[in-house]
């Protein structure tokens, strides 16, 4: 596939990057690869002066906006003996001012092309406030909520998440051969298995098999760089003993050798002086030999490879064809950027920010990722004339916490509230906003005293779940309860015998098992950004119908994490028929919720189920196509998933596997004929030589609605 890494621009702009490397020194050289953020103006006195002059700057982190980057720009270029304009880098995780939902709300949407239209919108504004570059997508695999990040990748399944890590990195970078104005480069991040941090403490060591690292942390990697990617991001934590930053395996051998990654890799902040917290290096310069040397080409941030580069060359550990190639590898990328031709930006850009075109996307987008949980009929709200609304997230605080983590320099005071949303869609309801809810202890009366309160309504709305902070980087949690005495509020609200309609907004999968009975709806609403209040009352008056499906299995309880659905075949599955079985004794085996769920106000019918055939040849294609119809009585969107089994193999393969999905709109009544190709070598595992293998056998195919839903199995061969 054509990408920006494989175009002719950037062929052009390699030749280009070659001319200027023979013209620096070896000063301006290891300058190109250190990045600085604030600090390099706040610590010594002008320190930065001297630094732009000698040429030690290479990229900026986290300095934004357009007159202050084409200041530093300016101010750059015309100290140094070389002028090489720097690339300004930031998190443009889920937007840049305009917020749309968080990356494991997108995924819910099922519609990757989604997250496109979000990211090349953020990637608009960003370019418009001086950014080049994002650090994301996030394409960590996550199968365990208590790790805070959870929140910033795909979740749960490598085929998904492969699939969104593409799409995002089309949206930033644009699908042009080079990305040019108004977009960024990608990073690919956090190279790799952070999401296997054990235990789900950031930061922590992940202990995965090769064979797991490449069949199911790798791939979400190697498909967005496979659309184009042009950079990566080591992770902070040691895989199988060897931390991610200084792993020569992942970083060489894999990801440029298997992989043909040919952009560059920059640590994640800190990481490479973390090395000696790791105990895997004595001392800043060994740190610096071992990252370096394993494949790091860019530090975030500050002056170790500026301060250690030089004499690990002279002493010959370092070698100067491995400077030149990570150089030459950044400067191509500034070139094909088009910095050298425009290294500023228009201050004018500015007013795409919070234009209306990127409102309505986030509006949409808010809609798209929630995901109904339960419903007894109470939604979509008719004729409601009284509404108590309550919990903590209705609060002015509500504004920051519904746009989630990493949100860069969102405006929260922009954020449509769920009671401006309501107010807005349901004009002559009455909405007795409750003040008093919080995310920590309440005492009993103040419990009580909002229960009488809201009991006055018809419905009570209750906004339940996580402050922003709560989830995202070190935002561990070790109970996945809703925290304080949220759990206490919803069940108080509950007795009072009014429906309550219970909307969660948070960063991970929480345990809802406490309350999903009593509730009359129960709607996951994630983060979803600056139109949180108007994308969740178009879903409760039913203007949209709700089709977001989960994309990570919901815990019954925190003691079945990690829990996820493609879980390995066990020789003793729960059959509940005897003891000796791998169960829990006090609690079910199931989640609460599974992967792929999602509730809708209308429903689909699956018919006239076919299969191309039912044998394929190892390199050969299935197609199965199906009749999808809307049987219900609203317009809605399903959600069509194909699901695969493996029976016999030579190593233990998942119960069941993602191998394809499509998300079609159906007005009522409407029917659709749907075609889903699974080509045999998406049925290929990584076999004990960690070889990419599809082996000959007997399989399993179900069509389903859900991860669990096995109503249309069927046999198929591979020969
Ligand atoms: C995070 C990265 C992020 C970087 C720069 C680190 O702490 O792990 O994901 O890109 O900071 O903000």
């Amino acid at each position: 596939m054509e990408n920006i890494m494989n175009s002719p621009a950037y062929k052009a702009a390699r030749e280009k990057a070659q001319e200027l490397l023979e013209k620096l020194t070896l000063t301006e050289k290891i300058g190109q690869l250190s990045q600085f953020g604030n600090s390099i103006y706040s610590s010594e006195e002008k320190k930065y002066e001297d630094h732009f002059r000698e040429g030690k700057v290479g990229s900026f982190l986290t300095l934004r906006g357009a007159e202050r980057t084409n200041k530093i720009q300016s101010n750059l270029l015309s100290i140094q003996r070389t002028p090489i304009p720097a690339i300004f880098a930031d998190d443009v995780i889920h937007g840049y001012r305009t917020t749309f939902p968080t990356p494991i709300a997108q995924s819910c949407s099922w519609d990757p092309e989604l997250t496109t239209r979000c990211d090349a919108a953020a990637a608009k504004e960003a370019y418009a406030g001086g950014l080049k570059w994002t650090f994301g997508p996030m394409v960590d695999i996550a199968r365990d909520p208590r790790w805070g990040r959870i929140m910033e990748g795909f979740g749960e399944d490598t085929y998904l998440c492969s699939q969104f890590a593409a799409a995002a990195v089309k949206g930033f970078q644009g699908e042009g051969d080079a990305p040019g104005k108004d977009h960024l480069l990608a990073c690919m991040k956090h190279y790799a298995a952070y999401g296997a941090c054990v235990g789900g403490r950031d930061y922590n060591t992940a202990d995965v098999s090769l064979e797991t690292l490449h069949e199911v942390y790798l791939p979400p990697f190697k498909a967005g760089i496979d659309a184009g990617a042009a950079t990566v991001m080591s992770a902070f934590n040691d895989v199988n003993g060897v931390p991610a930053t200084a792993n020569h395996y992942l970083l060489s051998d894999v990801l440029r050798s298997q992989f043909g990654f040919k952009g560059f890799v920059v640590s994640d902040a800190g990481a490479v002086g973390e090395l000696i917290a790791h105990g895997f290096a004595a001392d800043p310069k060994d740190a610096v030999l071992k990252a370096f040397g394993a494949g790091v080409d860019m530090l975030m941030a500050g002056d170790m490879f500026n301060d250690n580069i030089p004499s690990l060359l002279e002493e010959g550990k370092i070698a100067m064809e491995d400077i030149d190639r990570s150089v030459l590898s950044i400067l191509t990328l500034k070139y094909l950027l088009g910095l050298f031709d425009e290294p500023y930006v228009d201050p004018d850009g500015e007013n795409v920010f919070f234009c209306a075109e990127h409102l309505a996307l986030a509006r949409e987008a808010g809609a798209q990722c929630a995901v109904l949980l339960e419903n007894n009929g109470i939604l979509p709200l008719k004729n409601v004339k009284n509404i108590a609304l309550t919990g903590p997230l209705t609060h002015p605080c509500g504004q920051a916490h519904l746009l989630g983590g990493w949100c860069g320099i969102a405006d929260p005071s922009r954020t449509v509230t769920i009671e401006d949303g309501l107010r807005a869609a349901i004009p002559d309801a009455n909405i007795d906003v409750i003040p008093g809810a919080t995310f920590v202890h309440m005492s009993k009366e103040e419990i009580d005293a909002i229960a009488v309160r809201a009991a006055g309504s018809d419905v009570i709305i209750a906004v339940v779940g996580e402050e922003n902070g709560m989830a995202g980087e070190a935002g561990s949690k070790a109970d996945l309860n809703l925290c304080g005495s949220q759990e206490e509020l919803v069940l108080a609200l509950c007795a009072t015998g009014k429906p309550v309609i219970c909307l969660v907004s948070a960063g991970r999968p929480l345990v809802l098992s406490k309350f999903k009975d009593k509730v009359a709806a129960l709607l996951n609403i994630w983060q979803p950004g600056t139109e949180a209040g108007n994308s969740v009352a178009d879903l409760l008056t039913g203007r949209v119908d709700p089709s977001g499906h989960l994309t990570t299995s919901f815990p019954y309880t925190v003691g079945q994490v990690p829990i996820y659905y493609n879980h390995p075949s066990t020789g003793r599955p729960a059959t509940g028929r005897w003891r000796f079985e791998s169960k829990y004794m006090d609690c079910p085996i199931a989640p609460l919720y599974p992967f792929g769920y999602g509730m809708s106000y209308t429903s689909f019918e699956y018919s006239d189920i076919s299969l191309s055939s039912d044998v394929m040849p190892a390199d050969g294609e299935l197609k199965v196509s199906l009749t999808v119809t809307n049987t219900g009585n609203y317009d809605g969107a399903a959600v069509v998933q194909l699901y695969v089994r493996d029976l016999v193999a030579s190593r233990v393969r998942p119960v069941k596997e993602l191998k394809g999905f499509k998300k079609l709109f159906l007005a009522k009544g409407a029917s659709s004929r749907v075609e889903l190709s699974l080509p045999a070598a998406s049925l290929a595992f990584v076999n004990s030589d960690l070889e990419w293998v599809v082996e000959p056998g007997q399989f399993m195919l179900w069509v389903s609605e859900d991860s669990t839903d096995e109503r249309y199995g069927f046999d198929f061969e591979v020969i």
